[in-house]
């Protein structure tokens, strides 16, 4: 456990920082528009280092303080902060889940808490910034219809590779994923959950983890549903 002052674009911010790894002695963090454009395609803040490499992924509090007070106690304060359900725990948990079966996840600085209730952004992810890839939605779209159906592959086997260790995804969606331009996936935004006790519940619970709205259309789930089934039964056929 590590206590850093870090700040962020004018303002100090401290957080406990626990599995800190390979961090500078000094992080100063930025906003930039690369960052801008992060925030774009999801809901959590971004801020940069100074020389580009780390990434830190910060999550607000759901309810205001003073609009919502005893929900912000209860939820925010006591749930998040003292009982360490913070977003950057879970994610960090998920990420190393993801990693020890085998798929390719950003190197993890470690993950941070602020116990300071004036602190709106108590829950930080420090992370590699990766810089040659592009998200799996933004290469999709790019893609022909060949280059498509051999990308929906690679992210079957990806899903079959994760549940073969026992856990599906809960946030299935090609923005999650950063293509480089070998064609390989790195998993982001990690949110994953052991599939259920029962083995007749394992399929249906890998079945539901895909969505049309996450997978560019009905028709890219239905495909990607017939291949992971084909992969998951043991029938690799092509
Ligand atoms: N480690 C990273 N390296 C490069 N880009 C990243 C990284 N983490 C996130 N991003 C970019 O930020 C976007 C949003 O990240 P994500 O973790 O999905 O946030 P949210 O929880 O807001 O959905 C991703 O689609 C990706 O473009
Ligand atoms: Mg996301």
């Amino acid at each position: 456990m590590k206590l850093l002052d870090i700040p962020f674009d004018d303002r100090r911010r401290r957080y406990l920082v626990f599995r800190p790894r390979d961090l500078p002695d000094r992080l100063r963090l930025a906003s930039t528009s690369t960052t801008a454009a992060f925030e774009a395609m999801g809901s959590s803040r971004f801020y940069v280092s100074q020389d580009q490499r780390i990434l830190a992924k910060v999550v607000p509090d759901k309810f205001s303080k003073r609009r919502h007070p005893l929900k912000w106690l209860l939820h925010d304060y006591l749930e998040k902060r003292w009982l360490m359900q913070s977003d950057a725990r879970k994610e960090f948990l998920s990420l190393r889940i993801l990693q020890r079966a085998g798929l390719r996840v950003p190197h993890c600085h470690g993950w941070g808490l602020s116990f300071n209730p004036a602190n709106r952004a108590p829950s930080l992810l420090l992370m590699e910034r990766l810089h040659d890839a592009r998200t799996g939605g933004e290469v999709f779209d790019a893609l022909d219809e060949t280059g498509r159906r051999h990308l929906l592959d690679t992210f079957c086997r990806e899903v079959v590779q994760l549940a073969h260790a026992g856990y599906v995804h809960r946030d299935l969606h090609f923005n999650n994923l950063l293509v480089d331009d070998q064609g390989r996936l790195t998993w982001l935004d990690a949110h994953v959950r052991p599939l259920p006790r029962r083995v007749s519940d394992h399929w249906p619970a890998i079945r539901d983890s895909l969505t049309a709205g996450k997978l560019r259309g009905e028709a890219y789930r239905a495909l990607a549903e017939r291949r992971i089934a084909e992969l998951w039964a043991g029938e690799p056929t092509r």
